[in-house]
């Protein structure tokens, strides 16, 4: 048998038949490692068909049992509990909580009686013990493994018969007969591959943990995204207390929900009403604007911020922290020539206070409204919330579920919304008890919080 040796990038999973010092897939430099490659299996063209084809209505549509966890927040970005047999990524950069947040997952899911078996080759057991009881989990169906091998898992399902395995984390279990060294791409693949024959062989439902690196320098775990059946990530744009838990890709439900956590001494607990925690710090000042953005299948009010100032350097800079920097950019030139706010020469610094990312364009109104508040040094009104995605003539434009947004900030007690012109127009949902406001241009909703 010839084994073929191939060079794989260790940042992206491209391969080379020869070795280069520049990956040409994503430019990293001295990323590619030798890796010898066993020959394939034979081809499957060539095989006995071994599964016939089944009618679309004879497939029972509930043969997707799912276990609710009890943590809701997790619960909801999977799609409504965890489904039996999946595989589930939990990426995040290290120290953000994706063991904390498993291990309180096992705990939730041994206290329903469910066998669970943790796989941690990062940490010993006695340090996981001591997480353990930080955490108040006390259970004999939470079986513990500290190895970096994934045979000694393998191993073990036959005497623990588990319902949940976690894999703690895919960079530092490999396989022995695998070549290369523990995290390279080929030992990814090889693990992600052996826990896909457990979660769907034995209809065991798997998390597995995957470290982002920045740099990329240890193979990142884009590599077995699509593997997986299911991608969640944790963020955080600031080293707050917050975790933002958002679902990439899910092949059991919405990949737009997320879930949000507050990391305490007790672990992480989750937080019911984001809107009001993410308000919780809010001083009525000039820049600062609330907006709406809906995540997944709810919405959330959140506070943006912008200030303004002159430039330091020849070219003035734009700085987005939670928001679109090129976004940003085109909003600065609308307010510059749709609605006479000079803005253009001037530094220009927008934050999306709490450390989430918005990537809807119904907060743009928002951020422009909390620009043009900065230039002028007014504050906009503290009851009023701004919904409304801004077009290149300086236009407002529909924004999609206002219902469900403007319920929200009736929820928490605002007083009035800015909304798209053309909303009004065609508002068909019950009257509202809050007062709309339609603007139709950027100039309208510059005069309508008096900012002129
Ligand atoms: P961890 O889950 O180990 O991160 P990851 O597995 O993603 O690398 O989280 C580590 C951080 O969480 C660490 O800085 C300590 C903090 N932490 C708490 O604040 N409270 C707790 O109850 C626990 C268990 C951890
Ligand atoms: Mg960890």
């Amino acid at each position: 048998m010839k084994l073929k040796t191939v060079y794989v990038c260790q940042a992206c999973g491209h391969q080379e038949s020869k070795w280069l010092g520049r990956c040409p897939s994503c430019q990293a430099w001295s990323t590619l490692i030798e890796e010898t490659q066993t020959p394939a299996a034979r081809s499957l063209a060539y095989t006995e068909p071994v599964c016939t084809p089944v009618p679309l209505s004879k497939v029972a549509a509930d043969g997707m049992p799912r276990i609710t966890i009890g943590i809701d927040e997790l619960d909801r970005v999977l799609g409504g509990g965890l489904t039996k047999g999946s595989l589930v990524l939990v990426g995040g950069d290290p120290g953000i909580g994706k063991s904390t947040l498993l291990l309180q997952a096992v705990g939730h899911l041994t206290g329903q009686g469910r066998r669970t078996l943790y796989l941690s080759a990062e940490e010993s057991l006695p340090q996981i013990k001591m997480r353990a009881d930080r955490l108040g989990l006390a259970s004999d169906d939470l079986f513990l493994l500290s190895d970096t091998r994934i045979e000694s898992l393998e191993a073990a399902l036959d005497q623990v018969q588990p319902a949940v395995v976690v894999v703690d984390s895919i960079q530092t279990v490999g396989i022995g007969e695998i070549d290369s060294a523990v995290g390279s791409v080929a030992q990814i693949r090889g693990v992600t591959t052996r826990l896909m024959g457990i979660a769907k062989g034995r209809n065991i439902a798997t998390f597995v943990v995957g470290h982002v690196t920045k740099d990329g320098a240890i193979a990142g775990p884009k590599v077995m995204e699509h593997m997986v059946d299911t991608v969640l990530y944790f963020e955080s744009e600031r080293t707050g207390p917050f975790r933002i838990l958002r679902a990439h890709k899910n092949r059991f439900g919405s990949a737009q929900e997320i879930g949000v956590f507050e990391m305490q001494a007790t672990g992480l607990a989750p937080v019911v009403n984001p809107s009001a925690l993410f308000l919780s710090q809010r001083v009525t000042s000039p820049g600062a604007v609330v907006i709406t953005s809906i995540e997944g299948s709810r919405p959330l009010l959140l506070e943006v911020q912008a200030l303004t100032a002159p430039a330091v350097y020849g070219t003035p800079r734009r700085t987005a922290v939670g928001f679109d920097l090129q976004r940003v950019a085109m909003l600065c030139a609308v307010l510059d020539c749709r609605a006479g706010i000079e803005i253009g020469g001037l530094d220009v610094y927008v934050n999306v206070a709490g450390g989430v990312r918005i990537t809807e364009p119904a907060a743009d109104l928002g951020v422009v409204l909390a620009l043009a508040s900065a230039f002028r040094n007014r504050s906009v009104p503290a009851d009023v919330v701004v919904i409304g995605e801004v077009g290149l003539s300086g236009e407002i434009r529909a924004a999609a579920y206002l219902p469900a947004r403007i319920q929200e900030a009736q929820r928490l007690g605002f007083g009035r919304c800015i909304v798209p012109g053309v909303d009004i127009d065609r508002w068909q949902g019950p009257p509202t008890c809050l007062p709309l406001v339609g603007v139709r241009d950027v100039g309208e909703a510059i005069s309508t919080v008096a900012l002129r």
